[in-house]
């Protein structure tokens, strides 16, 4: 099966998941009139709740009866918002989720203090499971986010920015939470210290293919598709799979045509196109799909011995979405 579509497996956890909305919408409750409003607009317009998907995916799958799954999915789709909110500030996003960015609307300022509360939300909900360890996953995978994107920050524009950085950034800033997702739930469900570190091994595996995919996606998706501008890393300096890739491989001249481009920061229409030809003719797209399938079957074999009986079938469906997504 192909799958591109999120729904048929979101509809599998139906109940679960719209407990978590509800959840979400209710947590948000501020005296604060702008706050409200920056939260409700991030929440309302949409998103995919992959996170709150792995985790209601994975507390099934490990055969969880408790509730304490529905706030730990809250607690990652917040703090999943909160670095949205702060993202979109760092890349000057126009468009989120198929709408104008809450920088856009609110400006900076409140933008980036609705994503601290955000935060301050998701540990708070966090706090209320009571679990020291999960707290310890939620606060080092936070901890490792900060941490690359403040490396991708340094890392921004540089044309010697390596594989090896792409793929600690990718690991910290994206997979870090998606490994968070599954670990909470095999520490929910009272899993050994093997299991725990399989489902861990899936959720990042996931978690850095799905990253890969976006950073191929902002090459060659559909805007409306995507919900945001599309060849906009380029555009910022972000330094992705796909370029370094065909960088590696390219000419001393090709290279100093993207070098000059991205020092310049000007970028006309023909400059974007001039690197994405390049990039094509290194298959540097290619390429990078052909690691996301190395991680997505790395996670796949991570679940194959795991064992249970318990249904997988769900779980290596998602790493199909994550690979074939195409918004
Ligand atoms: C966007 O995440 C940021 C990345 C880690 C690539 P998603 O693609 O999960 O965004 P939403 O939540 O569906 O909008
Ligand atoms: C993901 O990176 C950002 C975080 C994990 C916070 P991107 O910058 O690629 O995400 P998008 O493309 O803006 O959603
Ligand atoms: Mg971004
Ligand atoms: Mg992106």
């Amino acid at each position: 099966m192909v799958l591109k579509d999120i729904d048929s497996l979101l509809a599998l956890v139906q109940d679960d998941m719209e407990h978590v909305e509800q959840m979400l919408m209710s947590c948000i409750d501020t005296p604060v009139e702008v706050l409200n409003d920056i939260c409700r607009h991030i929440l309302g317009s949409g998103g995919k709740r992959i996170r709150p998907l792995i985790l209601l995916l994975t507390a099934r799958f490990c055969g969880y009866r408790g509730s304490d799954h529905i706030p730990l999915a809250c607690v990652l789709e917040y703090i999943h918002t909160a670095t949205l909110l702060h993202d979109d500030v760092i890349d000057h996003a126009e468009m989120r989720r198929g709408s104008s960015s809450a920088h856009r609307l609110w400006g900076n300022q409140s933008t980036i203090l609705a994503g601290d509360y955000f935060f301050s939300r998701a540990f708070s909900l966090a706090v209320g499971v009571g679990n020291v360890r999960i707290l310890d996953v939620i606060a080092h995978a936070a901890q490792c986010l900060a941490e690359a994107e403040t490396f991708q920050v340094a890392k921004t524009g540089d044309p010697l920015t390596t594989e090896q950085d792409y793929f600690y950034i990718i690991e910290n800033k994206t997979a870090s939470l998606i490994e968070a997702a599954a670990r909470c739930s095999a520490i929910l469900s009272g899993q050994d210290h093997t299991r725990e570190l399989l489902l861990a091994d899936y959720g990042r595996n996931l978690g850095i293919a799905f990253q890969i995919i976006d950073d191929v996606l902002d090459y060659q998706a559909s805007e409306k598709d995507l919900g945001k501008t599309i060849g906009k890393d380029l555009q910022e300096g972000c330094m992705t799979l796909p370029l370094i890739a065909a960088l590696a491989r390219g000419s001393e001249e090709e290279k100093a045509m993207v070098v000059g481009l991205m020092n310049s920061r000007q970028w006309q229409p023909q400059d974007i196109a001039a690197v994405r030809d390049f990039i094509e003719k290194y298959q540097g797209t290619a390429y990078a799909v052909a690691c996301a399938r190395e991680r997505i079957n790395a996670g796949l074999a991570a679940l194959a011995s795991f064992d249970t009986t318990g249904p997988k079938a769900a779980l290596g469906d998602l790493a199909r979405y994550v690979m074939n997504r195409t918004s």
